[in-house]
């Protein structure tokens, strides 16, 4: 649904509309931030495939009718085990210098959640500047920007035995594409799906680098590579392979124009796991984070998931109820012959001296890392004392809450020619 509203008697906030409001848009973020972020930002209001032009939003000065601050949501389905999950990340986040500390990008943040709220989304989540975003509720979780970094020296072999080569990817390729990420995404618990009309995204309008991996003279494909090159460095962003030879080929043939290869996770990856066998540094930089829009509609959601879980271990016959208590709110979850069967708010629930409490007792933060594999309780209870829960329920919370393999990256970023023309202050983000 379009929006337009006043924020008071100086701004005006309001979805975008047309044409003239994309290129104003992406105007102001190439002259506030850079030229990469400006194509961005158009790539995605234009050619997204799950783009709308209600998902983007700009203040403007209702005087000169500038704009003065952006932002937007960007849909994803994320895949968590067996479920589906209907995703959005925030995104665009820019204040005109002159206009900031005004509660501009504040108002938006609400705009959006009542956006998501509105289209029924599971999660939000965001990436960005550090610590900025838990004032907004989110909580940090799930490592999406993590590489190891490979000096070429470290690879043995010549460039003479590799057995295979690259060739740029293109839309005949989409097909190969999407099997080999499913295969990359077969070995994660928590990660983003991929459909045909992203790849289509990716390759005609993001411009990224994405080469095929053939092998031997049959020219059989065995992988694929994003990619990016910065003088003596190559960083590939994401690699899917079935054949591990393929890979340590791969490393063989950068080795030859290459001084440091950076290969970013997931692990599981061919050219992870040989980057960290051949002694790669690994290096991360921060996570996501989420904000969790309707618990009780998420926890009914991944209801097949908690089951599966169930089902599978001594609770398997369990009829009781388990309340979670997050502190500010409790929710009951009703659990019937091994199955739930329902979450229900309960409003505050008190843990003073006497209460009964809940069965698990966490802050938001610590939760949402429980709920999403990131740590089990004796890990979070380092970092939040004040979690605690019922003896007798432990075990049920490790059932119900176990580690998970998470790794998200979502591709969207424009990389272009004009990448290589930015000033250096920039690199780091983009190479
Ligand atoms: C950070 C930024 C988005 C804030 O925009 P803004 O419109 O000034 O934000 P708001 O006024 O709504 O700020 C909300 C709150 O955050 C606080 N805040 C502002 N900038 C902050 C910062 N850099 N770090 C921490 N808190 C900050 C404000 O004081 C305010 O707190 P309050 O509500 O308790 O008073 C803006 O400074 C900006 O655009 N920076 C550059 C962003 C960038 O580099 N983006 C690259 C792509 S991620």
């Amino acid at each position: 649904m379009p929006i337009e509203e006043r924020i008071d008697d100086h701004f005006i906030l309001r979805t975008i509309r047309d044409e003239k409001d994309i290129t104003n848009f992406a105007d102001f973020l190439t002259s506030k931030l850079n030229i990469v972020e400006g194509m961005t930002a158009n790539c995605l209001m234009r050619f997204h495939p799950r783009a709308s032009k209600d998902n983007f939003l700009v203040v403007e000065d209702a005087v000169s009718g500038r704009i003065v601050s952006t932002s937007g949501i960007i849909p994803w389905e994320m895949k968590f085990d067996e479920v589906r999950l209907n995703c959005v990340q925030v995104e665009l986040i820019l204040t005109d210098p002159e206009y900031r500390n005004k509660g501009l990008v504040r108002h938006q943040m609400q705009k959006l959640y009542s956006m998501a709220e509105q289209q029924r989304y599971d999660l939000v989540f965001i990436w960005g500047i550090p610590y900025y975003y838990r004032q907004f509720g989110y909580s940090y979780c799930i490592d999406g920007l993590v590489h190891y970094s490979l000096p070429s020296w470290r690879v043995d072999g010549e460039e003479e035995d590799a057995g295979c080569a690259l060739r740029e990817a293109c839309t005949d390729d989409i097909p190969l594409l999407v099997e080999l990420y499913d295969h990359l995404a077969a070995s994660l618990d928590i990660c983003l799906t991929r459909e045909s009309k992203h790849w289509e995204y990716l390759l005609n309008s993001a411009k990224f680098h994405i080469y095929i991996v053939e092998k031997g003279n049959r020219s059989e494909a065995v992988g694929y590579l994003m990619q990016i090159t910065d003088k003596k460095m190559i960083h590939i962003l994401e690699n899917s392979f079935t054949d591990f030879t393929a890979g340590m080929a791969v490393l063989r043939l950068f080795k030859k124009s290459y001084e440091e290869m950076r290969i970013n996770w997931p692990k599981s990856t061919v050219l992870a796991q040989l980057a960290e066998s051949l002694g790669g540094t690994l290096e991360k930089d921060t996570q996501w984070l989420f904000r969790i829009l309707n618990l009780p509609a998420l926890m009914e959601k991944l209801s097949p998931v908690f089951n599966k879980r169930l089902q599978s271990s001594k609770h398997r016959r369990m009829c009781g109820d388990f309340v979670l208590n997050l502190f500010h709110n409790g929710y009951k979850l009703r659990i019937r012959e091994g199955k739930l069967d329902g979450v229900e708010e309960v409003g505050f629930v008190d843990t003073l001296m006497g209460a009964e409490g809940g069965d698990l007792n966490i802050q938001q933060d610590a939760f949402i890392r429980l709920l999403l594999g990131q740590n089990d309780i004796d890990e979070l209870y380092e970092y939040w004392p004040d979690l605690f829960f019922k003896p007798e329920s432990r075990a049920l919370i490790s059932v119900l809450f176990p580690r998970m393999d998470a790794y998200l990256y979502t591709p969207y970023h424009y990389y272009g020619p004009e990448i290589y023309k930015l000033e250096e202050k920039y690199h780091k983000y983009y190479f």
